[in-house]
């Protein structure tokens, strides 16, 4: 196997990210991604293990996440799935053999309602939650002002540390919604015993403990672009992704980031109008010459670039597989030839 250690004119960061929660990804299937970003000497692999429709990691300390959380019922049908711990530790030597560092997402304080309806002692009205069966962004988030918070998210990061050797902690952070935490006494009575300004406070009063436990164990936190609003004083690593902007003010910041702008590189955007997705009429098209055509933007601190695969309209690998190749190889390319100023004089090639 030839190495997929970093080149001269290689970014440090070259990922791709592959949902799993909104459709079931098998690990046969995760595999043979992870051959294909091996030939093509992508390094990080992006694991989003949960969302609002599931939870797909066994956190031994929290059983109702499997029990309760793994699966949706659509009409007839459960759907969903998840991985045993057993797996996730082959999978992490799978990939380490492979020179790639499989990077996990829990994505909090929002995109939890699989979560709640697992512990629903978690979300402000205290009730059980719908796992949903439809995409967006839900009110549901993590009650700021319950006890039970804290310690579940102990439980889940203690897990998620002890399985992932990566240096890197995916934390989420994106679309938060406010309404819940601005009618629920007990954030309220949060936000006045800390003096806090607003609500947007609780956001870093969730976080911030697990930055810290994070870091406690000598690895770095990563975190979507709103993060920089939500959590501007977190030494944390940014996913802009919402556009470039995100990585443009971390670098005023003097954090350092990845670039995934969502126009130039999410893979479940269709490639042209003739391969349409049905129920996503709002999707813009991404084709290769599209992505050929981004400009890394010259500012310090770009770890490198990655692609993601959202999977609300993918069944399963057989439609996954459509969406990544060849655009995965066009992500490549780009990975490849780093530009300034990451690119210093000396190492300039020919
Ligand atoms: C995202 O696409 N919500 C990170
Ligand atoms: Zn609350």
């Amino acid at each position: 196997m030839s190495s997929n250690k970093q080149h001269c004119n290689s970014y440090e960061w070259r990922g791709f990210m592959l949902d799993c929660v909104r459709h079931f990804m098998p690990i046969s299937f995760i595999k043979e991604i992870l051959d294909q970003m091996a030939r093509l000497k992508l390094n990080r692999f992006h694991w989003h293990l949960t969302d609002d429709q599931g939870w797909r990691l066994p956190i031994k300390a929290r059983p109702l996440l499997i029990e309760k959380a793994s699966t949706r019922i659509d009409g007839d049908h459960f759907i969903g799935g998840f991985y045993t711990e057993e797996q996730i530790r082959d999978l992490v030597k799978y990939a380490e053999a492979r020179d790639i560092v499989i990077v996990p997402e829990i994505d909090i304080p929002g995109h939890v309602c699989a979560a709640l309806h697992a512990y629903p002692s978690l979300s402000c009205p205290g009730h059980e939650t719908r796992i949903p069966n439809t995409w967006g962004i839900f009110e549901d988030v993590l009650c700021a002002g319950s006890g039970e918070t804290a310690i579940f998210l102990n439980d889940v990061f203690e897990t998620v540390l002890d399985l992932f050797p990566s240096p890197w902690i995916h934390i989420g952070g994106d679309e938060v919604k406010d309404d819940r935490w601005k009618n629920c006494p007990k954030c309220q009575k949060v936000i006045s015993d800390n003096n806090y300004p607003s609500e947007r406070s609780l956001y870093s009063h969730i976080l911030s403990p697990i930055c810290q436990l994070i870091r406690s164990h000598g690895r770095s936190v990563i975190g979507w672009d709103e993060m920089l609003e939500s959590c501007p004083q977190e030494d944390i690593i940014i996913m802009s992704w919402r556009g470039e902007e995100g990585a443009i003010e971390a670098s005023k910041q003097g954090k350092k980031s990845i670039l995934c702008p969502h126009e130039y590189f999410y893979l479940d955007y269709p490639e042209s109008k003739d391969d349409p997705i049905p129920g996503a009429d709002w999707m813009p098209t991404l084709s290769v010459e599209k992505m050929k055509t981004y400009e890394v933007p010259k500012i310090e601190g770009i770890l490198g670039l990655q692609s993601n695969l959202w999977t609300e309209e993918l069944l399963g690998p057989k439609e996954a597989r459509h969406r990544i190749f060849p655009r995965l190889e066009t992500l490549a390319k780009k990975c490849h030839q780093k530009t300034s100023p990451q690119l210093k004089t000396s190492e300039k090639v020919n």
